[in-house]
C-alpha cells in the first residue's frame, strides 16, 4: 500500500480552495436570485452564504468521500446541505437575543444590513432549503433508505439534541460557572454534532464500507469536533478581530464559559493537540485516500480564523 503521510499546510489550503469554490458554485445553484420574490429574504438568505467562510463542513465532506471512494458529484447535495444548516446557525448565532455580534466573515452580521425579523427568517429558510437539497438533488444516493437516513443524520445533528442544544448549553450556562466536563459536552453539541455529520453523511454515501472503518471516521470527527471548537475559543482570546472577521472578545464580553477561561490558554492548546492526535490515529488504516482528512485535521488545530 503506497504510504500515507499529513499534506503539508499549503497543500491543504489548496485542497480547501478547490472544495470552497466547488460548494460556492454548488450552493448558488441552489439558492434561489436575490430577485425572486420576495427579494429581500433571498438577498439576506445569499449574503449570509456566499462570499466568505472556510467551507470547512464541505471541505470534510468532499475530503471522507475520496477517503471511501464516493466521487464528489455524490457528494456535492451533502457538502451543500451541512453548509446552509452552519450559514443558518451563524445567523441566529450573531442575533442580538444570542451572541449579539455585528462582524461576521469581515462584514456586517445578517441582521445588522436585513433588521432582526429578516434573519430570523433567511436562518429558518436556510435550515429548510437544506433538508430540501438533501432530499432532492439528483446525484445523490438513488437508494431511498440511505436518503432518508441522510436526513435523519442532518436533523439530529441541528436539532434538539445537536447544534441547537448545544447552542441553548451555551446561552444557560453564560455567566454561570460551569464543569469541564459540562463545558465539553456543550462544545461536542454547538459544533461537533453538525462536524462528526459531515463526516459521518459522506461515509453513509458508500454502503459497502466496511463497520470498522465507519467507527474510526465517527471517531475522527468526534475529535476534530470538539478540537475546533476548542482552537475557535483560543483564537477569541489571541487573535485580532480583523484576522478573525468576527469580534475579538465575544465570549469574553458575554461572560461565556470556553475552554481557555475554565483551564487557561496553554492547557487548552494542549488538549486541542491531544485530540488532533487522537484524530489522526484514529485515521491509521486508512490509506493516502484520507491525506486530505489528515491535512483538514492539522488545519483545524492551526488555522488563524
Ligand atoms: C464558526 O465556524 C462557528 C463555530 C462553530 C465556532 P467557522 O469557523 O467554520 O466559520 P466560517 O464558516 O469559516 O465563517
Ligand atoms: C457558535 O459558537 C457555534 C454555532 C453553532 C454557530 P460561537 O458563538 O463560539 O461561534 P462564533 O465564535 O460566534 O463564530
Ligand atoms: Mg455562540
Ligand atoms: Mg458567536
Ligand atoms: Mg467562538
Amino acid at each position: 500500500m503506497p504510504e500515507s503521510s499529513t499534506p503539508s499546510a499549503r497543500e491543504t489550503e489548496t485542497e480547501l480552495k478547490t472544495w470552497s469554490e466547488r460548494v460556492d458554485r454548488v450552493l448558488e445553484r441552489w439558492l434561489p436570485a436575490a430577485c425572486t420574490h420576495p427579494a429581500t429574504l433571498h438577498e439576506a438568505m445569499r449574503y449570509a452564504t456566499l462570499g466568505g467562510g472556510k467551507r470547512l463542513r464541505p471541505a470534510l465532506v468532499y475530503a471522507t468521500g475520496r477517503a471511501v471512494e464516493v466521487a464528489p458529484e455524490h457528494l456535492d447535495g451533502v457538502a451543500c446541505a451541512v453548509e446552509l444548516i452552519h450559514a443558518y446557525s451563524l445567523v441566529h448565532d450573531d442575533l442580538p437575543a444570542m451572541d449579539d455580534d455585528d462582524l461576521r466573515r469581515g462584514r456586517p452580521t445578517c441582521h445588522k444590513v436585513f433588521g432582526e425579523a429578516m434573519a430570523i427568517l433567511a436562518g429558518d429558510a436556510l435550515q429548510a432549503l437544506a433538508f430540501q437539497v438533501l432530499s432532492c438533488d439528483p446525484q445523490g444516493p438513488q437508494d431511498p433508505a440511505v436518503r432518508v437516513r441522510l436526513v435523519e443524520l442532518l436533523a439530529t445533528a441541528a436539532g434538539s439534541r445537536g447544534m441547537a442544544g448545544g447552542q441553548a448549553i451555551d446561552l444557560l450556562s453564560a455567566g454561570r460557572e460551569i464543569t469541564v466536563a459540562e463545558l465539553e459536552d456543550m462544545h461536542i453539541h454547538k459544533t461537533g454534532a453538525l462536524i462528526r455529520a459531515s463526516v459521518v453523511m459522506a461515509a453513509l454515501t458508500a454502503p459497502g464500507l466496511d463497520q470498522g472503518l465507519r467507527d474510526r471516521l465517527d471517531h475522527f470527527a468526534k475529535c476534530l469536533g470538539l478540537a475546533f471548537q476548542i482552537h475557535d475559543d483560543v483564537l477569541d482570546v489571541e487573535e485580532d478581530t480583523e484576522t478573525l472577521g468576527k469580534p475579538q472578545g465575544s465570549d469574553a464580553a458575554r461572560d461565556k464559559p470556553t475552554y481557555p477561561r475554565l483551564v487557561g490558554l496553554e492547557a487548552s492548546k494542549a488538549l486541542a493537540r491531544e485530540l488532533h492526535a487522537e484524530a489522526l490515529e484514529s485515521l491509521e488504516p486508512f490509506g493516502p485516500g484520507a491525506d486530505l482528512l489528515r491535512g483538514i485535521a492539522t488545519y483545524v488545530v492551526t488555522r488563524r480564523h
